[in-house]
C-alpha cells in the first residue's frame, strides 16, 4: 500500500469507529432517549470514565435518540456484533424472557426504592442471568422511574381511558393493562410517539417525568395524571460473547466504571422526577392532575386482575417478592 492508501484508509477507520487505534476496543453504547435524561447522562458519563481510566485501550461511543438502533433492533443487532452496550427498558425484553414481565405489573411498586430492594434481591439479581440462554447478559438496572398517564382528555377514573387508543412499550402486560380499563394499546416504537400524538393518530401515553419532558410530549397533550401507575425502569445488557472477549484485567475496569456511572444516572433520575414534573407544570402547556384516594383506588381495583393473569408465567413467588419489597 503506497502512503497516500494508508492515509486514505487510516482516516477511513477513523470515520467508521471513532477512533485512530485499531487496537482500541470499540464499545457502541446505543439508546432511544435524549442525552439530557437519566439514561443519557449515564451513558455519557460512562463514556467519560472510561476514556479517563482506559484511553488507548477502550473507548466507548454513545449514540443517543435512536441514532443507531431502535429498541425493537437493538438487541438482536447486538447478538451480531453491531453494537455492543444499550439498556432497554424493562418492558421491551418480552421476546428474551417472561420473568421481567413482573415490573410492567400496574401498581406493583410503591416507589423508586421499592423497586431498588426488588433489584437488589435474589430474585431480582436472577433476572439479569434470564437472558443467557440468548446469549445476552445483564450488566445491571438502572432507574428511570414511575410512569404517568397522558391524553388529549383528563383521565381521572378508569372509565375515562375507554376507547383511547394509548401507545405502549413492545409488551403484552402493557397490553392487558390498557385493556383492563377498556382502551386500545398500540405497540410503537419510542422515536414515533411525538408525531403520533402530535397528528391525533393516538390519544395518549404513559411514560415517566423525564421522557414526557425531555421528548416534549406534554406540548401536545392536554391532560397529564400523576398517577405512578408503573414503572420504566432499564437494564444495561451486553452481548455474553463481547463480555467474554474482553480481556480479564479491562472486563472489571468497565463493569466499575458502568457501576459508577449508573449510580450517577440513578441519583439524576430522582432530580428528574421532580424537577421535569415542575418544569412540565410551570410550562403551562398542560393540566396535571393529582388523584384523590379514591380515583387512585378505581385505577387499581380495574388493573390489578392483569397481575392473576401474568402469574403463571412470571412465578407468583417472583410477584410474592416484589410485593414484599414496598415493605422497608
Ligand atoms: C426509554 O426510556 O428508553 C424509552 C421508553 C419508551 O419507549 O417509552
Amino acid at each position: 500500500m503506497n502512503k497516500f492508501k494508508m492515509a486514505v484508509s487510516a482516516l477511513a477507520i477513523v470515520a467508521v469507529t471513532g477512533t485512530a487505534n485499531a487496537a482500541e476496543i470499540l464499545i457502541k453504547f446505543s439508546h432511544v432517549v435524549a442525552e439530557n435524561t437519566p439514561k443519557g447522562i449515564m451513558a455519557n458519563k460512562f463514556a467519560e470514565l472510561i476514556e479517563q481510566r482506559l484511553a488507548g485501550k477502550v473507548k466507548v461511543q454513545v449514540f443517543p435518540n435512536g441514532q443507531l438502533f431502535s429498541d425493537q433492533k437493538v438487541l438482536e443487532a447486538m447478538l451480531l456484533g453491531d453494537v455492543q452496550l444499550a439498556a432497554p427498558s424493562l418492558s421491551k425484553f418480552g421476546k428474551y424472557t417472561s420473568v421481567l414481565q413482573v415490573y410492567d405489573l400496574p401498581f406493583l411498586f410503591k416507589d423508586i426504592d421499592a423497586v431498588g430492594r426488588f433489584q437488589a434481591g435474589p430474585e431480582g439479581q436472577a433476572m439479569l442471568k434470564s437472558l443467557e440462554s440468548k446469549g445476552l447478559l445483564g450488566l445491571g438496572y438502572m432507574h428511570n422511574g414511575l410512569k404517568q398517564l397522558s391524553a388529549n382528555n383528563a383521565l381521572l377514573k378508569p372509565s375515562d381511558a375507554k376507547g383511547n387508543k394509548f401507545r405502549i412499550m413492545s409488551s403484552n402486560v402493557l397490553v392487558a393493562q390498557f385493556e383492563s380499563v377498556g382502551a386500545v394499546p398500540l405497540k410503537k416504537p419510542y422515536a414515533e410517539v411525538f408525531t403520533l400524538l402530535q397528528t391525533r393518530a393516538i390519544d395518549g401515553q404513559e411514560n415517566t417525568w423525564s421522557n414526557i419532558y425531555s421528548k416534549k410530549f406534554f406540548e401536545v397533550q392536554d391532560h397529564i395524571t400523576n398517577s405512578n401507575h408503573g414503572l420504566l425502569d432499564y437494564m444495561v445488557v451486553t452481548s455474553s460473547e463481547f463480555w467474554e472477549s474482553l480481556p480479564d484485567d479491562i472486563r472489571p475496569v468497565v463493569k466499575t466504571a458502568l457501576d459508577e456511572a449508573i449510580l450517577i444516572g440513578n441519583d439524576v433520575a430522582r432530580d428528574k422526577a421532580q424537577s421535569d414534573m415542575q418544569k412540565i407544570i410551570d410550562s403551562g402547556r398542560t393540566t396535571v392532575h393529582t388523584l384523590t384516594d379514591e380515583q387512585r383506588a378505581m385505577w387499581v381495583e380495574a388493573m390489578k386482575p392483569v397481575w392473576a393473569e401474568f402469574a403463571d408465567e412470571i412465578g407468583q413467588d417472583i410477584i410474592d417478592a416484589a410485593v414484599a419489597s414496598n415493605i422497608e
